[in-house]
């Protein structure tokens, strides 16, 4: 991928949208976010008034866990995207909302994928389940139907995953709630559904994109998460040849 973030062309506006936003979810998450989070966001030394330099970042992070931000146009397709994870690339575009688009916006943009997304990519054990989910996912690209189902696992995990320990509240590591104001609040509040990690569970569940979740899925611990990839390779076989056999 030929595209580079261009840091000098970042304008005023743009680093101030960044700190809004920044401070606002700073302010918003402790109780609500995995201590892990915070810990991650330590370690790569976001400044809370400027967006970050990818190319500082990855100093950071690849002696961490290999894993490096690579600046995607927006939304890639599933083949490229995949590729890169499985590859510990992460995508994230480098293009930021405009003061007013604080609240709503139609696709990702990089508050999202750096700070929602990047403070986990410090962690070992979950660099390892992304990456390897991801392999899985490049093994299906040529059938949507199998890719749509195993793109519920991503989206009810790394997106949109909460963590429950036994006896302790839920606490937040999914990208997308923690890079949104109203959903982190909404979504470890006591109004949301929450099931345990279920991988059959959550392949038998659609996801929406355009409003918060109805409904979200708790694991105890990111080594749960790593050990349930056999079952979902199998339970991926399995649809797969069922498809094949329509
Ligand atoms: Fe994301």
């Amino acid at each position: 991928m030929s595209l580079t973030q261009q840091y000098s062309n970042y304008t005023e506006e743009n680093h101030t949208v960044w700190a809004i936003l920044f401070q606002r979810q700073i302010e918003n998450l402790p109780g609500k976010a995995i201590p892990a989070f915070f810990k991650g966001l330590e370690l790569v030394k976001f400044k809370p008034d400027r967006i970050p330099n990818f190319e500082e970042v990855n100093q950071i992070l690849k002696p961490l866990t290999g894993f490096e931000v690579v600046p995607a146009p927006g939304i890639v397709d599933d083949a490229v995207f995949f590729s890169l994870i499985a590859n510990k690339k992460f995508p994230a575009t480098v293009w930021i909302r405009t003061m007013d688009q604080l609240d709503y916006l139609e696709e990702p943009d990089m508050f999202h994928d750096v700070f929602g997304h990047v403070p986990l990519l410090t962690i070992p054990v979950y660099c390892d389940f992304l990456a390897a989910l991801s392999a899985m996912a490049l093994e299906h690209v040529d059938r949507p139907d199998v890719i749509d189902k195993l793109t519920r696992i991503y989206w009810y995990t790394i997106e949109f995953g909460l963590f429950r320990e036994p006896g302790a509240k839920a606490a937040i590591y999914g990208a997308g709630i923690l890079s949104s104001v109203g959903e982190s609040k909404l979504s470890v509040s006591e109004e949301s559904i929450k099931y345990d990690f279920n991988v059959d569970h959550i392949l038998d569940t659609s996801y929406v994109k355009e409003t918060y979740q109805s409904q979200y899925f708790c694991i105890e611990s990111f080594e749960q998460l790593l050990e349930s990839l056999p079952k979902i390779g199998r339970a991926i076989a399995a649809l797969r040849q069922q498809l094949e056999e329509v």
